[in-house]
């Protein structure tokens, strides 16, 4: 266990195997919190994931006897958090559940209709003694049962998913681990977990804005404490959609073809001054381009066309990319075809369908782009550094 405060201790689990969480590649694993608040009475905040069932239960005995724990918080069903609920409700028998609204539903659906859960809208906040923990529900950060607990007297708010990170690290707190890779993680999580909300994430933005923090404890990753300013900022202005001058160049080839246009478009964009990331779908992951994309103004497609349509990886790409709903983006399509096409069309579609605005080019070439057409898809390239410069 880690003290973060007077009666108040991590006792969660580090996943450092975890390679794939529902979809998103986790290079660096995870940890799953657990927050044990020790006062007159004695509350858990959140659990962790079956498997790590042992583990939490191994440090909550560093400190208490499990069987005497109060209240068990539940800020999010997701079974990463709730897994092993009712495991730990055979062990603390006399402790009571609680959640939101939603989280009373969500949980009644996963473990049966008899389980024992008190809403928050019955108990907004818990004396514990000298602390005492308030609940907010934060609906859709990141599902509709989301909520935090925070401690005033101790000024720490434990915001279940928000402010996440897939890092596994034997340091606790953010001041521990290094800070490119702390800030790189935790973009890559607000783009694969939660970008799709950012509405609902400035909601809660908005909802916690008047609270004085010393510590946030997320459910992932380490323990905000010395760098609440930079998240904060990150998370404002992710929210808010804020680009850089960055293009993404995501595609697939079948005959290198796709990836000559890539290649030149690339130049194109570094020659005109911006940072350019190009990624070929199946050496990059899906997780790993989206990453990319939270903070770039422009995103180009490539695919060659088979069977009269769209590469399948890159087809795959654009159904990931819909559902994360990137914002302020534009975007074109690339590409080569044999005799018939089709990849444009769908490639087209798959990113107005992700909100992202097209702009014109001309960049689909038969069988192999030729010198002067590889040439004009350089000139497109730098062109478009134009567009990203003006914002
Ligand atoms: Fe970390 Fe939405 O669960």
């Amino acid at each position: 266990m880690i003290k973060l405060k007077e009666g108040v201790y991590w006792v969660g689990a580090i996943d450092w195997n975890l390679r794939n969480f529902h979809g998103y590649l986790t290079h660096r694993g995870s940890t799953y919190n657990a927050y044990l608040i020790v006062d007159e009475k004695i509350a858990l905040v959140d659990t962790v994931k079956d498997k790590s069932f042992p583990e939490m239960m191994e440090r909550i005995r560093e400190i208490v006897d499990p069987s005497e724990i109060d209240y068990v918080i539940s800020n999010h069903t997701e079974p990463d958090h709730s897994g092993c609920i009712t495991k730990l409700l055979t062990i603390a028998e006399n402790a009571e559940l609680v959640a939101s609204n939603f989280g009373v539903k969500n949980l009644r659906g996963y473990f049966g209709e008899g389980l024992k859960v008190t809403s928050i809208t019955d108990k907004p906040s818990i004396n514990l003694g000298k602390k005492t923990l308030q609940f907010t529900p934060i609906p859709m950060v990141h599902w509709p049962d989301s909520m935090v607990t925070y401690i005033p007297e101790d000024k720490i708010l434990l915001p279940n998913d928000a402010f996440g990170q897939h890092i596994a690290s034997s340091g606790r707190f953010d001041d521990e681990v290094d800070p490119g890779v702390l800030m790189q993680e935790a973009s890559t999580y607000y783009a694969n977990i939660i970008m799709h909300l950012s509405t609902s994430v400035g909601r809660a933005l908005k909802a916690l804005g008047g609270l004085e923090i010393d510590l946030i404890g997320p459910s992932h990753g380490v323990i905000w404490r010395s760098m609440i300013g930079e998240i904060m900022d990150k998370y404002r202005g992710w929210v808010a959609g804020e680009t850089i001058p960055r293009a993404v160049i995501v595609y697939d080839t079948m005959w290198e073809s796709t990836h000559m246009i890539a290649r030149a478009l690339s130049d194109g964009v570094a020659e005109g001054g911006v940072e350019v990331k190009l990624h070929r779908l199946g050496a990059s992951h899906n997780s790993d381009v989206i990453a990319d994309i939270l903070e770039a103004k422009a995103v180009l497609v490539g695919s060659p066309t088979i069977n009269n349509g769209v590469f399948p990886t890159v087809a795959s790409f654009l159904a990931y990319l819909k559902g994360l709903k990137p914002r302020f983006k534009i975007g074109a399509f690339f590409g080569s075809y044999g005799w018939g096409g089709g990849a444009r069309k769908e490639v087209e579609a798959g990113l107005e369908a992700a909100g992202i605005e097209l702009i014109e080019g001309d960049l689909e070439y038969k069988f192999r782009p030729g010198a002067e057409e590889l040439l004009k898809a350089r000139e497109f390239g730098r062109t478009l550094t134009g567009k990203i410069l003006r914002g």
